[in-house]
């Protein structure tokens, strides 16, 4: 059942659990996500990013997401991750997008204060959601050593700014993960810094969204949720079990040309991991409830 993030994202849940918000690229990705949270009756929040809507058109991938996640009983919530393009965001938002990520974290701190405000105003009047970002998460191609990496995690006071003076619903950080493959292949381990989240958490009871959260250690993860957040974005670690599963589909049926038979096991795969991030992510939860 599509429904707004609003009705996921509660004041209540915070501390307890958090919601895994998956990104999607295509229709197989977002059955898997879909099959996983129905199966285990799991409410999921599912995202897609710019480089993905420049994939596979934005009308396309939303069409994809909303019409599955409206398949079936369980709640699911799209958002749009990463947006540097302020127009897509709110062509994204009249299509029916319940959230969406404005990033101008790259800007100075006045321009993203600027532009995120301006989009906040735009997604209320709409009754949409936005995330802000502040302090800069690093990406495979700017990882830097530990110290250089300090002084890009998100700084309390700035963070405390930075929420009164936009009005954001949620806020992602940086908190020492790191997006992409390297921290799985790359043989390095982000320390994520749980004590910055819960001094955050302590000041603004904004809910907090821990950003390349692929690969992190289980225990630092219910750490992280304990110290405040809400929302925890996955991508590599779903891309893993897609890129692996294909390769082994077309392995296994060399002969094969249909691609529902190439794609079933990859569905397959991604489907356990996002199960395995759902049951991890405290969501299992829910199903107590
Ligand atoms: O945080 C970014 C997501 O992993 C999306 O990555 O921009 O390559 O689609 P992308
Ligand atoms: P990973 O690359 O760790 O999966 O992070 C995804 C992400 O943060 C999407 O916004
Ligand atoms: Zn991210």
């Amino acid at each position: 059942m599509l429904v707004h993030i609003k009705d996921l994202v509660i004041p209540d849940m915070v501390g307890k659990f958090a919601y895994p918000a998956f990104n999607t690229q295509n229709l197989e990705t977002t059955m898997g996500i879909i099959q996983a949270a129905d199966g285990l009756n799991t409410p999921v929040i599912i995202e897609v990013s710019e480089g993905a809507v420049k994939y596979a058109g934005l009308t396309t991938i939303y069409e994809i997401m909303a019409t599955l996640a409206d398949s079936v009983k369980v709640p699911v919530a799209l958002h749009m991750d990463h947006g540097k393009d302020m127009e897509q965001l709110r062509r994204g938002i009249e299509l029916g997008f319940s959230s969406v990520m404005i990033d101008h974290s790259g800007l100075s701190t006045e321009e993203n204060i600027r532009d995120t405000k301006a989009m906040v105003e735009f997604a209320h009047s709409h009754g949409a959601w936005v995330q802000g970002e502040i302090g800069k998460i690093r990406g495979s191609e700017d990882w830097v050593n530990v110290s250089d990496s300090e002084a890009l995690l998100t700084d309390p006071d700035e963070a405390e700014q930075f929420y009164r003076a936009t009005g954001v619903d949620t806020l992602a950080g940086s908190f020492g993960t790191v997006h992409g493959i390297i921290k799985i292949r790359g043989g390095v381990t982000p320390h994520v810094d749980v004590a910055r989240i819960n001094a955050i958490h302590q000041r603004i009871k904004v809910p907090l969204v821990l950003h390349g959260a692929s690969g992190v250690d289980e225990n630092v993860i219910h750490a992280a949720i304990e110290a405040g957040i809400a929302i925890i974005n996955i991508d590599t670690e779903l891309r893993l079990a897609y890129g692996e599963s294909l390769r082994k589909s077309l392995a296994d049926q060399p002969e094969e040309v249909d691609p529902r038979y190439i794609m079933k096991p990859v569905i397959e795969a991604v489907k356990k991991a996002a199960e395995r991030k759902l049951l991890q992510f405290g969501t299992k939860n829910l199903i107590k409830q």
